[in-house]
C-alpha cells in the first residue's frame, strides 16, 4: 500500500545475548491514513515491543519500520529523535508529564523541543488540543495540580498535539 503512513516490514526482535528470546519473528503489518489500530495478544506477546520499535525507541534485530514514506533504518539517532518529535504521539499508562509546568506548557513541549522558543502559534494549538479534551479550564493548573484523570487527558492532548503545532 504506497499511501501507508505505517508500513513494518519483517520485523525480528531478539533481546540478549547469551540467552536469546525472539520476542518477535518478522512482523508485516501496515496502516493507512486515518486508519485506527488496536495491537492485542497475550502477556508477553511482544506488543510493547513492537510499539516501541514502531515509536522509534527502540531498533529491530532485523527488518525495517517505513513512516511516513521514511525508511527508519537509515536514520542515526538524531535522525529518529527529530521524527519522533514531529511524526509521532504517545500515551503511556504512566503520563510523564513535567510537573512544574502547566497544563499547556505540557502539550506545547513536542512543538518546543529542545530550545526552541514557544510561538503564539503554538500556545493556540495547544489550547485548542486541551479544550477538544475537555480541560478548558484547566489550562494554566500546573500538572500536580490536576487529577489523575485530567492528567492523561493532558498527556492525549500532548500526544496530538503533533498535528497542530
Ligand atoms: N529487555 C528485555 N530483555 C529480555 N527479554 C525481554 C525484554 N523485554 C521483553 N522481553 C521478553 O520479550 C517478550 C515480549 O515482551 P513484551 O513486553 O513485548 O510483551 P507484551 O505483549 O507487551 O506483554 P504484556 O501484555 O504483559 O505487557 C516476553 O517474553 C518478554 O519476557
Ligand atoms: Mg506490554
Amino acid at each position: 500500500m504506497d499511501d501507508a503512513v505505517l508500513r513494518v516490514e519483517n520485523v525480528v526482535k531478539e533481546y540478549g545475548k547469551a540467552v536469546k528470546t525472539r520476542a518477535l519473528d518478522g512482523v508485516s503489518l501496515s496502516v493507512g491514513p486515518g486508519e485506527v489500530t488496536a495491537l492485542v495478544g497475550p502477556s508477553g506477546s511482544g506488543k510493547s515491543t513492537l510499539l516501541n520499535i514502531i515509536g522509534l525507541l527502540d531498533r529491530p534485530t532485523s527488518g525495517r519500520v517505513v513512516l511516513g514514506g521514511v525508511d527508519t533504518s537509515k536514520l542515526d539517532e538524531r535522525g529518529l529523535t527529530a521524527l519522533r518529535g514531529r511524526k509521532l504521539g504517545f500515551v503511556f499508562q504512566f503520563h510523564h508529564l513535567l510537573p512544574a509546568f502547566t497544563a499547556v506548557e505540557n502539550v506545547m513541549l513536542p512543538a518546543w523541543g529542545d530550545g526552541g522558543v514557544p510561538t503564539a502559534a503554538m500556545r493556540a494549538g495547544a489550547e485548542a488540543m486541551l479544550r477538544d479534551v475537555g480541560l478548558g479550564d484547566r489550562m494554566s493548573y500546573r500538572a500536580t495540580d490536576l487529577s489523575g484523570g485530567q492528567q492523561q487527558r493532558v498527556a492525549i492532548a500532548r500526544a496530538l498535539a503533533t498535528r497542530c503545532c
